[in-house]
């Protein structure tokens, strides 16, 4: 038989990037070959986010010019896998796009089998109702500098708007003993920096160990040289953490807090837990208890019911807190949410100028954060060639800003002490400085 040639694109976020790994593990350790072009593959898997309709929206449109290659090549099979797969099932199946595959969490390792079976009758659809797998570990990984390493699953917090938990299931934890094997392994290939990944970190306990003390175990993992960790939720993090977290000198200065709006009474409609008010309490005691931290956050406009006022909240936490960035999204309903039942009544001409609005602010804020850097010092881990100019190197600062450097004399894996000599929004300009890590 001759050897499927898969091709996988992935959308949504860091749970689906590490998942991604691991549906590639499966089907190379079954003998198939990765290609990066879909036009040469056997086998063309997506792996989709459901997070808003336009999530989905474009992963429909992957999935239908990849099922528009199939008609050169019958035996093409095109999958869907991840949180639209799990959320849509046969429903999917059954669309205008020719599918021949679609998979759910707990299906990935499976895969092979499951693609020869949508070659005999198509569509298969494989389906848990409540999704289980942990993913006990990555088997092998490709050598990478900075690696995503998933601790937990699922989501328990049900905040109205979102369809996390009813995709990804129960909160659930993975041991910590199957963290540090899956960090240590990863060291022992090269890996430098881990980002322990959950929906809501802060709140990991496999029974045995909270998440200050994952940190610190791993942090007693020779060779790894930083710890990232996101995303955390404002109720879950207290202040102890915040200690704990400026005591491991491994783990980052880089809190990722989103905050979703500036509005109390949003807030409670959001089921979020917490006020304006508690948030900017924490994000001051974090910043006076590390006080090189960077703080980023989300924000969502156009909540049900959002007024201009309940709005003006949010413009007033983005200039009163001072994030370093923000990923910013307009509200999208999603089917069985509890907000779904609240209507979707601010328009979306009003969605997309609060976006704009809150965006431009945000802009300069973090332009201003940045120009604040020249002249300062800052530590990158070096990852790879900048992609547009091979004279240069890339990585990211403790602050998690990316930065590069010129090669010369850098290696791969390597934590240099740096410069900021210029800064655009997304990249810092460095060179190296005759200072040594730690000294
Ligand atoms: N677990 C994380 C991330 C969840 S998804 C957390 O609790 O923050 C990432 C972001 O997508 C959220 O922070 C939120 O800002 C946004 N988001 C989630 N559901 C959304 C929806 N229905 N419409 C618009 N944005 C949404
Ligand atoms: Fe969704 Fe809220 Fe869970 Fe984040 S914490 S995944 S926003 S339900
Ligand atoms: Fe999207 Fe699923 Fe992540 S819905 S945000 S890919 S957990």
């Amino acid at each position: 038989m001759e050897t499927e040639r898969f091709y996988l694109e992935t959308l949504g976020c860091q749970m689906n990037i590490y998942d991604s790994e691991f549906i590639a593990d499966v089907l190379e350790r079954a003998g198939s070959e990765r290609v990066e072009d879909p036009r040469e593959a056997s086998v063309i898997l997506v792996n989709t986010c459901s997070v808003r309709a336009r999530a989905e929206g474009k992963a429909i449109a992957r999935l239908s010019e990849f099922a528009a290659l199939g008609k050169l090549n019958p035996s093409l099979v095109v999958g869907v896998v991840g949180c639209m797969a799990q959320r849509l099932g046969r429903r999917l199946a059954q669309s205008r796009v020719r599918l021949s595959l679609v998979a759910g969490f707990d299906a990935y390792d499976r895969l092979p089998e499951l693609i020869r079976e949508a070659r005999l009758r198509r569509p298969v659809v494989e389906i848990l109702s409540e999704p289980r797998a942990l993913f006990s570990s990555r088997p092998r990984c490709r050598d990478s500098t900075a690696a995503f390493v998933t601790i937990m699953q699922g989501c328990d917090n049900y905040c109205s708007y979102c369809i996390v938990p009813y995709v990804r299931g129960r909160e659930r934890s993975k041991p910590h003993g199957v963290i540090v094997d899956e960090i240590a392994h990863l060291v022992g290939l090269g890996t430098r920096e881990v980002t322990l990944i959950g929906q809501n970190v802060n709140s990991y306990r496999d029974g045995q160990v909270d998440f200050a003390q994952l940190l610190e175990l791993a942090s007693g993992i020779e060779g790894l040289s930083r710890i990232r960790f996101t995303t955390s939720h404002p109720k879950d993090l207290t202040l102890g953490l915040i200690e704990r977290i400026r005591d491991l000198p491994k783990v980052c200065e880089h809190l990722h807090l989103p905050i979703q709006s500036g509005s109390d009474r949003i807030l409670a409609l959001m089921n979020r837990g917490y006020t304006r008010g508690d948030f900017a309490k924490i994000v001051q005691f974090a910043r006076y208890t590390i006080p090189t931290l960077a703080v980023t956050t989300d924000i969502m406009v156009g909540f049900p019911t959002e007024t201009e006022a309940d709005f003006e909240g949010t413009v007033k936490t983005l200039e009163d807190l001072q994030f370093d960035a923000a990923f910013m999204f307009r509200y999208s309903p999603r089917e069985g949410t509890r907000a779904e039942g609240l209507g979707d009544d601010v328009p979306l001409e009003d969605k997309t100028r609060r976006l704009e609005a809150a965006v431009a602010l945000q802009n300069r804020v973090t332009d201003e954060k940045k120009a604040a850097l020249l002249g300062k010092e800052v530590e990158i881990l070096i990852e790879k060639e900048t992609r547009r100019d091979c004279a240069f190197m890339q990585g990211r600062t403790r602050e998690n800003w990316l930065a590069k450097i010129p090669r010369e004399g850098v290696r791969r894996g390597e934590t240099v002490v740096a410069d900021v000599l210029s800064a655009t929004r997304w990249m810092l300009s460095c060179e190296r400085s005759s200072r040594k890590v730690g000294t």
